[in-house]
C-alpha cells in the first residue's frame, strides 16, 4: 500500500484536530454551584436597630425636630399632616451641613440656602440636587422610633 501526499497531509491534519479538540474538552473546568439559600444569605443587608427618638407629641404638625443618634448621623423628623411622620438624615446633601430644621413647611440649609420638601426630602430650592435620606420611622403608641 502507497500513501500518496495528499493522503498523507489529510491523515495529519484529521489527527490533528483530534488533539486539539481533547485538549480543549479536558480543559474545561467544573463550574462550582452555589445554593439559593447561600445566595440569599449573602446579599441579604443585617437586620436594621431600632432606635427610639422621642414623643411623638414632640414634633408639632408643620414643624421638624432633630435627634442626634451619634457624631455621624442626626435625624430629622418631620410631621407635614397629624398622622404623618417622615424621617431624614439629616445631612444636607449638598455639602453636608446638618439642615437647620423645618420653616415655612420646607427643611432648611442655613448653610447656603438649600430647601427641601418635609414629605419627601426632594430638593425644592437653592444649591442641593438629591433629596435627604430617608429613614424608616415607626409611631408606636407615644413614641417615634428609627429603623437605622
Ligand atoms: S450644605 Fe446645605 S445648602 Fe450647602
Amino acid at each position: 500500500m502507497t500513501l500518496n501526499r495528499r493522503t498523507a497531509l489529510t491523515g495529519i491534519v484529521a489527527t490533528s484536530a483530534a488533539f486539539t479538540l481533547a485538549a480543549c474538552a479536558s480543559e474545561a473546568q467544573p463550574v462550582p454551584t452555589v445554593s439559593p439559600s447561600a445566595t440569599l444569605e449573602e446579599s441579604s443587608s443585617p437586620p436594621a436597630s431600632e432606635q427610639l427618638l422621642g414623643k411623638a407629641s414632640e414634633v408639632i404638625v408643620g414643624s421638624g425636630m432633630k435627634y442626634k443618634i451619634s457624631d455621624a448621623l442626626t435625624i430629622l423628623v418631620t410631621r407635614p399632616a397629624l398622622d404623618t411622620f417622615r424621617a431624614f438624615n439629616a445631612t444636607c446633601t449638598h455639602a453636608g451641613c446638618i439642615v437647620t430644621g423645618v420653616r415655612e413647611e420646607q427643611i432648611v440649609c442655613g448653610c447656603h440656602g438649600a430647601r427641601f420638601d418635609t414629605d419627601s426630602g426632594e430638593p425644592q430650592s437653592g444649591p442641593a440636587r438629591s433629596a435627604l435620606g430617608k429613614i424608616t420611622i415607626e409611631v408606636r403608641g407615644e413614641d417615634l422610633y428609627a429603623l437605622i
